[in-house]
């Protein structure tokens, strides 16, 4: 069977780089992996996530898979280096795909980065940002609410909670003048109709999942890895809590049925 490439996130979030990955590249097997009984990430400490992260990569990489994509921007920002250590196959992070692409966009200087409690405290955007142009001004606010209210299906355009919220935490992020901002976690493109309502049109959003999946292709591509074109490509879904809630938003999401491609996994011994 033809290699897939892996994909993992807490939950729903990293399904905006598998849309991505699946429209640049439709003829690849992509197996992704929600950690869906452990969701949110975005508030635990850098010691629980690096624990989390070893064993969802551990779980993709025993699905036969010849790249990784750490569709979580979490998990990109905390442990995206002791990942690459340990991992055979090539393995990229949504961190440094967005903010080359935020550096590229913005023609003020300012960049704004929405994201978990702990992206943000952890300053990776903020140092890839600098280590890409020194003068770009990075804003920073962490979005604590809005994968709770994504993982509830509060995203639709109309969503008067979710409207509430988006301006709410958006309101400086307005204020600071930034041109471009970085959707640093990939839970928060899915609430992108609401986020670019609040800014408007003259704003550039970048989605970081989608960012990193455009660099999962182009090094497939570069190592002469792509599946050959009969290939069907295939798409599994797991997950560590039942799927049933998963599959209704992901479906919704996604905008196609994926019911019969989703399993639960085991990640460890007791799942925790
Ligand atoms: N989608 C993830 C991220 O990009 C995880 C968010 C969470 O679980 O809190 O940060």
């Amino acid at each position: 069977m033809e290699k897939a490439i892996g994909v993992f996130d807490s939950g729903l979030g990293g399904l905006t780089a598998v849309k991505e990955l699946a429209a640049l590249m439709p003829n690849e097997n992509i197996i992704y992996l929600g950690d869906t009984a452990r969701v949110p990430y975005g508030s635990r400490s850098p010691e629980t996530l690096i624990r989390f992260a070893k064993e969802d990569l551990s779980f993709v990489l025993r699905q036969n898979v010849k790249a990784v994509l750490v569709a979580c921007g979490t998990i990109s920002s905390v442990a995206l280096p002791i990942l690459k250590k340990e991992c055979p196959v090539f393995v990229e992070g949504v961190v440094g795909p967005a903010a080359r692409s935020a550096a590229a966009k913005t023609k003020n200087g300012k960049v704004a980065v929405i994201a978990t409690n702990a992206t943000i405290n952890s300053g990776a955007y903020r140092k890839e940002l600098s280590s890409i142009d020194n003068n770009i001004e990075v804003f920073e606010k962490a979005c604590p609410m809005f994968v709770p209210i994504v993982e509830n299906g509060y995203f639709g355009r109309d969503n008067a909670a979710a409207k509430i919220i988006v301006s709410d935490y958006l309101s400086e992020v307005k204020r600071s003048g930034a041109d471009t901002v970085i959707l640093g976690c990939t839970h928060y493109p899915i609430l992108r109709p609401l986020i670019a309502d609040f800014l408007g049109p003259d704003v550039n959003l970048v989605d970081s999942g989608k960012e990193a999946a455009k660099v999962i292709c182009e090094k497939i591509k570069a190592d002469g890895l792509c599946s050959d074109s009969e290939n069907l490509g295939g798409h599994t879904y797991y997950v560590t809590d039942e799927p049933s809630g998963f599959v209704n938003l992901a479906e919704l999401f996604l905008d196609r049925k994926i019911g019969n491609e989703v399993k639960k996994a085991v990640l460890t011994e007791e799942n925790i």
